[in-house]
């Protein structure tokens, strides 16, 4: 390692390898915003989100119930099957909308979403409906789960929030979400009604307690990150008097965070990087906290930073490769195969992972260890944050004090899952934070599937 690498190296993991210290602040602001997300109305960039889910399922719950889920990548139409004692089975039709479909008329896209709802009740899961709800004389109900923000009036009925992801439809935002599936099921002649709409969170908070019906936390950390989390309705001062009312004392309703548009200047330790790397973003300012550390974000971060180390001549001699200034060019998925990687295999997967961008002189070993570590420090930074929403979580719900059990979260999402090490991480930064003996009591644990079995058990437990 050069001179001039170990002092930038040691800048960068002064800005991004955060103490306890620099943690409390961010807890702290994530505990303030909760509160007045409570009390401020939801209407445009919406936080708290109630989503009239006032039950969780016991595990004991048997049919076959249909579900929608839509996220940055994907649209999942499934039919999951509840087979009682926790036990699920899910057939789904699964497709990727085009950079055209996220852009464009929001008919289109609803129209889009119809036909792969079809596609499952008449093709793929055909022998799992009865006869007339396939050929539409039965209503099929929908349970949606939407990874994005809504304002909820009901448990089946939303305003379509802003929705990020690289989502920015035509003719949708302020519009009732159930609408307008509703209007497009009638251009395919199709008979479903959505009976309810959720945030993933919720979702896999739902799906989670079907395995484990002590669950406190849905946590999502994917391209996205965001957290769902029952709070007292009482509580919940943005809804009105006489809604709450209706609710018997005690009872508990979940609530979608939207914890990834918490966050401001004041107090996340925003980086030059992140500055940057927001800046040359379609919705500068929106979500800051999810920038800093969701799998959507982290390969550019890195990128950006391997910049500086390239003009400094750090890195691959001091020469950009080709394509490299590219931005948004080097996607998470590189880190986590730089990560993965061990050093007998280093020079296969640099020509795989880098093979993409055109080098003068090819990169060494060195310069690939040099890569990773950049790549080791901005995993780790979005550990430590993960670990901040969950420790709000878990202090907003007093669970620490309230009794001696363990606290369980449902996680689910790519960059929890797949990248490497990040549970390894998260679980040391959860320890920074509340010490052995209390960390130890957090369980994190994976749930498969949270948007469609979660959307599916919510439609269930509605109907
Ligand atoms: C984004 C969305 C949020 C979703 C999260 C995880 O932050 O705004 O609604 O829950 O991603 O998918």
């Amino acid at each position: 390692m050069t001179e001039i690498s170990d002092i930038l190296f040691k800048k960068l993991e002064s800005e991004f390898i955060l103490n306890r210290d620099q943690l409390a602040p961010i807890v702290n602001g994530f505990l303030n915003e909760f509160q007045i997300g409570l009390k401020t109305p939801s209407k445009g960039l919406a936080t708290m989100i109630p989503s009239f889910v006032t039950q969780l399922p016991t595990g004991n719950e048997t049919g076959t119930f249909m579900s929608l889920d839509l996220g940055g990548t994907n649209l999942r139409i499934t039919a999951v099957q509840l087979l009682g004692d926790g036990h699920v089975k899910v057939l789904e039709v699964k497709h990727s909308p085009t950079k055209e479909l996220k852009t464009g008329p929001g008919e289109l896209f609803f129209d889009w979403i119809a036909d792969a709802v079809e596609e499952l009740i008449t093709v793929k899961a055909r022998h799992l409906f009865q006869p007339d709800q396939v050929s539409g004389k039965e209503t099929l109900a929908l349970g949606v789960c939407w990874s994005f923000p809504v304002d909820q009036t009901e448990v089946n009925r939303g305003t379509i929030l802003r929705m990020g992801k690289g989502f920015t439809l035509q003719n949708t935002e302020g519009r009732d979400l159930a609408t307008m599936f509703h209007e497009a099921f009638e251009r395919k002649g199709l008979n479903v009604k959505v009976s309810a709409i959720l945030n993933d969170t919720v979702g896999t908070l739902v799906a989670h307690a079907y395995t484990n019906p002590r669950s406190r936390i849905g946590l999502i950390f994917a391209t996205g990150v965001n957290a769902a989390y029952p709070e007292k309705v009482e509580n919940i001062i943005k809804l009105d008097q006489q809604v709450r009312d209706k609710y018997p004392a005690g009872t508990e309703m979940l609530l979608n965070t939207e914890i990834d548009i918490f966050g401001n200047e004041d107090y996340l330790p925003l980086t030059s990087y992140d500055i940057t790397m927001d800046k040359s973003h379609n919705q500068p300012k929106f979500q800051l906290y999810e920038k800093m550390m969701s799998g959507a974000y982290l390969g550019e971060l890195t990128r950006l930073i391997a910049m500086d180390f390239i003009k400094n001549d750090a890195l691959f001699k001091g020469q950009i490769p080709e394509g490299f200034d590219e931005p948004w060019s080097f996607p998470t998925m590189y880190m986590s195969a730089l990560e993965r990687d061990v050093t007998s295999t280093r020079q296969v997967s640099l020509e795989k992972i880098l093979g993409k961008y055109h080098f003068e002189q090819q990169p060494s070993l060195e310069d690939i260890a040099i890569l990773t570590r950049i790549c080791r420090i901005v995993s780790t930074r979005s550990a430590l944050l993960c670990s901040c929403a969950i420790a709000a979580l878990i202090e907003q719900q007093g669970l620490v004090t309230k009794s001696n059990a363990d606290i369980i979260v449902g996680m689910n999402g790519s960059t929890y899952e797949f990248y490497p090490f990040m549970e390894e991480r998260l679980h040391r930064a959860l320890r920074q934070w509340f010490g052995v003996e209390i960390s130890d009591r957090i369980r994190l644990e994976i749930t498969s599937d949270g948007g469609s079995v979660g959307g599916a058990l919510i439609a269930m437990l509605c109907c």
